[in-house]
């Protein structure tokens, strides 16, 4: 388990690309929540980072870089997923998501960091093979060109 975080709070400059509130039905037998769901939640916010940066639905996940479980997440508590990316390859994108959890059932609200996680998203063509991040976004402009000049650069 990771060091006490009692004094954490959230990221004040940073918006969560997920925000959710697990259910009973997504705990594992000893009342804590289920690592899979974490994990699918992790995958969720990470791909639609990748997807913004992409201007692209067009986007897989490749690998798990790396992915640790520092404290664990119970029924009642706020989970927000920040995402960041850390790499943006030839037809890759590598996004850092760390999770944290609100312990809204907890007198003093504290806020613990519970998860992070490194994932490489890679952009897909037509035919489902490799094709470079800049071709994803020309893609979107060629068929979007009304949208070249007023859409705001997204980061994450
Ligand atoms: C995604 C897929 C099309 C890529 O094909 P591929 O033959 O592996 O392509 P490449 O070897 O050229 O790798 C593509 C990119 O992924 C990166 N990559 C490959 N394996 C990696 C690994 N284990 N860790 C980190 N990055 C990796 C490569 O470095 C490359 O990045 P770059 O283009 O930015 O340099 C193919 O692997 C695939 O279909 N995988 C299944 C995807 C899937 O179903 N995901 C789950 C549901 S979304």
């Amino acid at each position: 388990m990771a060091e006490q975080t009692t004094n954490l709070k959230l990221p004040v400059d940073r918006m969560p690309a997920l925000r959710v509130e697990p259910m009973p039905k997504d705990t594992n037998q000893y009342g804590a929540v289920f690592g899979g769901w974490v994990m699918s939640q992790v995958d969720l916010a990470g791909a639609s980072t990748a997807m913004r940066y992409a201007l692209s639905r067009k986007v897989v996940t490749r690998a798990v870089s790396s992915f640790t479980f520092e404290n664990p997440i119970y029924v009642g508590d706020i989970v927000s997923f920040y995402t960041k990316i850390v790499k943006i390859g030839r037809s890759s994108i590598t996004v850092q998501v760390d999770v944290y959890a609100e312990r809204l059932t907890k007198a003093d609200n504290s806020v613990d960091l519970v998860t992070q996680a490194t994932l490489v998203y890679v952009c897909v063509g037509q035919d489902h093979k490799p094709i470079t991040v800049q071709e994803s976004r020309d893609q979107y402009f060629k068929e979007h060109p009304e949208f070249m000049l007023c859409l705001p650069e997204i980061s994450q």
